[in-house]
């Protein structure tokens, strides 16, 4: 096994790029789709499991992990791969933007962010170079730098001040991250909000700085689909070709083939852990409410010919009979089906662009995700 961290690009058809980043733990298929496992799990499945529908790699949350159980006591127990039984790559949120849509009585100063805990109210004090210890303390393979996430609308002297402050953030990360052993890398996170001219200035300064990978955060926080597509191909135009791309927090199955169109490599989304939890299930054919009444008597499964067995063998009205009376079954089955139909739409991304028909495969993922509950 090789020590560094690098990307590989295997194939292209038009801007959707085909790949894999390597890295010490493993190698990630890109276009990658990463679960969720905010607290150390990815809630309802186990990590055999998760292993077992494709993931390469897994996402993990600073802010939920320093508060509980802590990183020292994470590090001290052998890190979070061993603590939480994935031996495959680990990637870490930084914690702001967690801070940010969680947390109390936040307060942001160029040192970094104090904020009380949301479990208990506990005050607690993160900079980029704290953030970044912990990331280490955890033994993330891919960490983030501590940034700034503005929502939208917002007006463009805040988005300015916003981006600044975490390209500033972004050296002192970086620095931070020089005491790391070998073969980790850390991604800088373009900010910049719906304003073009910001977003390639903080991508231009990211690039300056320069990271073995970045991320395009600040996306999906109540814009447009369209002015989020066009943030992607202002900020893909500068980024370097040979590093791989993350697009935070994203999305929909249409979000991720629109974004992979436009030379994204990698995401992660709590959709379908989230939806699973609340009888929403995806299928090739759109999505699925199970609470409603109409499935009460239904003998079919969600897809008999999926390779998922929740998906094939359980029937609609099992699932459904599950939902109504609140047993963890029903959320365990429908998070597997769901992330089942997401590594399978990623499984099938990365085919259609070794096999150069992206577009046909594109259109045919958007038109299952457009039709309604079916
Ligand atoms: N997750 C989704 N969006 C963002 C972002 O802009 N920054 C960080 N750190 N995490 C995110």
């Amino acid at each position: 096994m090789t020590e560094a961290f690098f990307y590989r690009p295997l194939a292209r058809d038009g801007s959707a790029r085909l790949g894999e980043v390597v890295t010490p733990r493993g190698e990630v298929r890109t276009p990658a789709f990463m679960p969720v496992g905010t607290a150390a799990t990815v809630k309802g499945m186990y990590p055999e499991q998760v292993r077992e529908l494709g993931a390469d790699i897994l996402l993990g949350n600073t802010y939920h992990l320093m508060l509980r159980p802590s990183a020292e006591r994470i590090a001290a127990l052998g890190g979070l791969h061993r603590f939480m039984r994935w031996p495959h790559p680990i990637l870490t949120d930084s914690g702001g933007f967690q801070v940010m849509s969680l947390a109390g009585l936040r307060k942001l100063t160029e040192k970094g962010v104090t904020f009380r805990s949301h479990i208990d109210g506990s005050y607690h004090e993160m900079s980029p170079e704290r953030s970044v210890e912990i990331q280490g303390l955890l033994g993330s393979d891919i960490q983030m730098q501590l940034d700034e996430c503005v929502k939208l609308p917002a007006a463009p002297e805040e988005v300015a001040r916003a981006l600044r402050l975490s390209l500033r953030w972004a050296e002192r990360s970086k620095r931070a991250f020089e005491a790391q052993p070998a073969g980790r890398a850390l991604f800088g996170i373009v900010q910049g909000g719906d304003v073009p001219a910001l977003r390639e200035e903080s991508a231009r300064g990211l690039v300056d700085i320069g990271f073995p990978g970045y991320s395009i955060g600040g996306l999906a926080v109540g814009e447009p689909q369209a002015v989020m597509l066009a943030m992607i191909e202002v900020v893909n135009a500068i980024l370097p070709a040979d590093r791989p791309r993350y697009l935070m927090g994203v999305g929909t199955p249409d979000d991720i083939v629109e974004a992979v169109g436009r030379g994204v490599d990698m995401f992660d989304c709590v959709m379908p852990t989230r939806a699973g939890r609340h009888a929403l299930a995806f299928t090739r054919f759109g999505k699925i409410n199970l609470k409603n009444a109409r499935h009460a008597d239904d003998p079919r499964p969600l897809d008999e010919e999926s390779d998922c067995p929740a998906a094939r063998d359980y029937s609609r009205a099992y699932l459904h009979h599950l939902i109504r009376c609140d047993e963890m079954l029903g959320s365990m089955l429908l998070t597997w089906v769901n992330l089942a139909y997401y590594q399978s739409l990623m499984a099938g991304i990365r085919a259609a662009i070794a096999q150069g028909r992206f577009e046909d495969f594109k259109a045919q993922v958007k038109d299952g995700w457009a039709r309604g509950d079916i």
